[in-house]
């Protein structure tokens, strides 16, 4: 790099010392020895002598490798009792009247050319030296990275639910929460899941060996459970959304976990339709995933809502299976004291995993609790 600036201030300098000597002579004659029929012997020697203090001064200065070297040759040129350019000050006094306008001006640029060049010197050695040769031992080199502070940050699923959380606050439903063990009513029985359901089968539920007599204990299975104990303690109407962790013992895969999120949502109001239902979902879909999200149902089946629907999302051309939705059946409305004909209302529970899953291109969920920095970091 040193050797690039170096060259180019040379070239510079070349070219313009060949002006003054050759063609830029005849015009120059405007200027520097108007009038004469030729050059005075002072006025070539002048001219003579700033070509070589303009042509000598970028090589010395290139030459030096230090900044007492750089001053012994600072003196040589511009030194002010003995220097070139003094000799060359010398010889402009003594040009004649006519030439000396001129060749003051042509002074004063070949000073300034040579002085910028040595404070351009000045500079890289003074730099140079800080850097590359004064002594290690003391030095801080404040170029070396330093180590990072690792500030951590909210997991994805709980982001994730927080957003969930927020858009359905924006439609006025409320968070609640529910426990994570449960007992036989709250998972099933008021949700319309009789004694003999499938559902109900050890092999599919987490029972706990405290399980009370006749009514186990469990992990519970879905945030089901918690439109239950809200609707046993609230009356109508009623917009709540419920997010947590259920269990359910599935061999892990790329979409299966033991333990998964589930958001639950229930709306109970004099009048709801399944259109609410689907705008609802619509909302949801479209603020969390962005842009305008289509909503399918398809029809299904679950105890305790009656129509039951599966709904799919319409995201990036391809329609993904989302979560199970309804009617709330009248049977779970009576069940926690409601009158099913004076109100009605709509439930749905969808995969936390799944929608974070789909939205940030996750292609295997277990990478969500693997704690894999590198993974994690990307959130
Ligand atoms: N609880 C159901 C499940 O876990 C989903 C669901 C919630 C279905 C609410 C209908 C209404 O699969």
């Amino acid at each position: 790099m040193r050797r690039g600036r170096h060259l180019d201030c040379r070239s510079r300098l070349r070219s313009r010392s060949a002006v003054t000597a050759s063609s830029g002579r005849d015009e120059s004659a405007g200027r520097v020895g108007e009038g004469a029929a030729g050059q005075t012997d002072s006025l070539r020697d002048f001219l003579a002598a700033v070509d070589l203090f303009l042509a000598t001064a970028p090589e010395a200065v290139a030459g030096v490798t230090d900044l007492a070297g750089l001053e012994q040759a600072r003196i040589e040129f511009l030194g002010a009792r003995s220097g070139q350019l003094k000799s060359i000050q010398k010889l402009l006094s003594g040009l004649v009247a006519a030439d000396r306008a001129a060749a003051g001006r042509q002074f004063n640029e070949a000073k300034t050319e040579v002085t910028s060049l040595f404070a351009a010197a000045q500079e890289r050695l003074a730099g140079g030296n800080d850097a590359i040769s004064r002594p290690a031992a003391d030095a801080i080199d404040v170029t070396v990275p330093g180590d990072p502070v690792l500030l951590g940050h909210i997991h994805p699923i709980t982001q994730t639910i927080r957003q969930v959380q927020e858009i359905m606050a924006r439609l006025g439903f409320e968070s609640v929460d529910g426990p994570e063990v449960e007992d036989q009513w709250h998972n099933f029985e008021a949700l319309a899941i009789p004694t003999a359901h499938p559902a109900r089968d050890p092999l599919d539920n987490f029972y706990l060996a405290v399980a009370r007599g006749a009514d186990p204990l469990l992990l519970r299975s879905q945030t089901s459970t918690v439109q239950i104990r809200v609707m046993e303690n609230r009356r109508p109407p009623l917009r709540i959304v419920s997010l947590g962790r259920v269990y359910r013992p599935d061999t892990a895969d790329a979409t299966h976990y033991p333990m998964f999120h589930q958001v639950e949502g229930l709306l109970i109001e004099h009048g709801t339709t399944m259109a609410h239902l689907k705008s609802v979902l619509r909302q949801l879909a479209s603020s969390f995933l962005g842009g305008d999200v289509r909503v399918r149902f398809r029809p299904s089946f679950f105890p305790f809502t009656e129509p039951s629907v599966e709904f799919d999302m319409e995201w990036g051309g391809r329609w993904i299976e989302m979560g199970g939705a309804g009617m709330v059946d009248p049977a779970v409305l009576a069940a926690v004291g409601y009158d099913p004909d004076e109100v009605s209302g709509f439930a749905f529970g969808l995969g936390v995993e799944r929608i974070a899953a789909r939205r940030y291109g996750v292609a295997d969920i277990r990478d969500f609790y693997r704690n894999d920095v590198r993974f994690l970091r990307q959130f």
